[in-house]
């Protein structure tokens, strides 16, 4: 099997990341913070560790600024809904995922508006000059995919922020496809919130994610439970990340991402985007001579692109290439529509879809030439 499918998770995860979740389910899964017996500690510490390890990576100096959560769905809910009131005005980039636009649909009902902001495929400054005209007076977010899912373009997200704030508006940053591959620095750029998966370019398993955010205190909760913390009270604490935690959380999960971190901090981002940029570089520069292959952005290159480069075959459907893959070379893509409609309707291929290849640090240019090879032939 050639697995080209690591923009819906990355696979296979690293021996490091088997290792250390093995260890955890063997070891100590104990209750963090639920107990003072040595157990317990030992998965408070290893919780605490991948705290620090994340605020640390991505320049946050506070680690209790880093909050837990399912996946990136689960942190882009926490803020959408923790921050917006009826009457609130959100701008949005039209390359986002349904993880934004869902709840930001749902977030109607309390009449929270919203505009959509058109990413330019070549110039940075038009972008953020889209951005700048959707503002309005009551604007109380922008939200901004890192690079999208579908095509993956990558943001000004800094520019976008800078601007932002010159209008006292916050930010929050979908970087579902970007945090591990981009280099993303969140006291560098002044970031408010973002939202990350752990299972994807940190490679941690499924069921990891992150809200790193040094603005938690305006954030109201949508879930409330035991924290292991001021039991004594029925009120939520008004800590992070207390706060935003309730349950008992992923310990094997979250000992699998810490490990996921030093695995990529092991390669560096910068490595890590340029294998990925380079295999992408290379089937672009193969399709773009089969007659049959229709291409939409252009040329991948460090600067302007993350580890995703979608295309069709003509007027076929996308499943249908992406079952062919399967059956015929054992390839693994994703097609359809990506949970990104919107993205689609930027190229027009909201009908077809579009073929997905994400390579990750794992992917070999033997495999890119054999997908190049099998599409010569459709
Ligand atoms: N959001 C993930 C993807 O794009 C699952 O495939």
């Amino acid at each position: 099997m050639i697995y080209l499918d690591n923009a819906a998770t990355t696979f296979p995860k690293p021996a490091n990341v088997r290792r250390a979740m093995n260890n955890a389910a063997a070891n100590y899964s104990a209750n963090p913070g639920r107990g003072g017996h040595t157990l317990a500690i030992r998965a408070s510490e290893e919780i605490y560790k991948c705290r620090s390890k994340a605020a640390e990576f991505f320049g946050e100096d506070n680690p209790e600024n880093v909050i837990f959560t399912l996946n990136c769905t689960h942190a882009v809910n926490i803020v959408i809904k923790g921050l917006l009131k009826p009457g609130d005005h959100v701008v949005v980039s039209d390359l986002e995922h349904n993880a934004v636009m869902r709840p930001l649909f749902a977030m109607g009902k309390q009449n929270v508006t919203y505009t959509v902001a058109k990413v330019s495929n070549t110039s940075a400054d038009e972008t953020l000059n889209n951005f700048r005209e959707a503002l309005q007076s009551n604007t109380k977010l922008v939200i901004c995919t890192h690079v999208s899912n579908v095509w993956g373009i990558k943001l000004p997200i800094e520019r976008i922020t800078a601007m932002c704030h010159q209008y006292g508006i916050p930010v929050m940053i979908d970087a579902a496809q970007s945090a591990g591959i981009q280099k993303i620095n969140i006291r560098e750029n002044n970031f408010d919130f973002v939202c990350m998966p752990g299972h994807k370019g940190l490679y941690g398993p499924m069921g990891t994610g992150m809200l790193i955010t040094p603005h938690h205190n305006k954030l109201e909760t949508f879930m409330e439970g035991g924290t292991g913390s001021d039991s004594a009270h029925f009120e939520q604490p008004d800590t992070s990340p207390d706060k935003f935690e309730s349950g008992t959380p992923n310990l094997i999960g979250i000992a699998g991402l810490s490990a996921g971190i030093d695995f990529v901090k092991s390669i560096t981002t910068e490595k890590i985007l340029t294998h990925e940029v380079n295999l992408l570089a290379y089937l672009y520069d193969r399709l773009s001579t089969n007659r049959n292959i229709v291409l939409y952005t252009p040329r991948p290159t460090p600067q302007t692109s993350g580890g995703v480069l979608s295309f069709n075959v003509k007027d076929t459907d996308s499943e249908e290439v992406a079952s062919y893959l399967n059956k015929r070379g054992s390839i693994a893509v994703r097609a359809g529509l990506h949970c990104s409609p919107q993205a689609h309707r930027h190229f027009g291929t909201e009908e077809i879809g579009a073929v997905r290849i994400a390579p990750s640090y794992f992917t070999t240019m033997g495999e890119m030439n054999a997908l190049a090879q099998i599409l010569t032939k459709i």
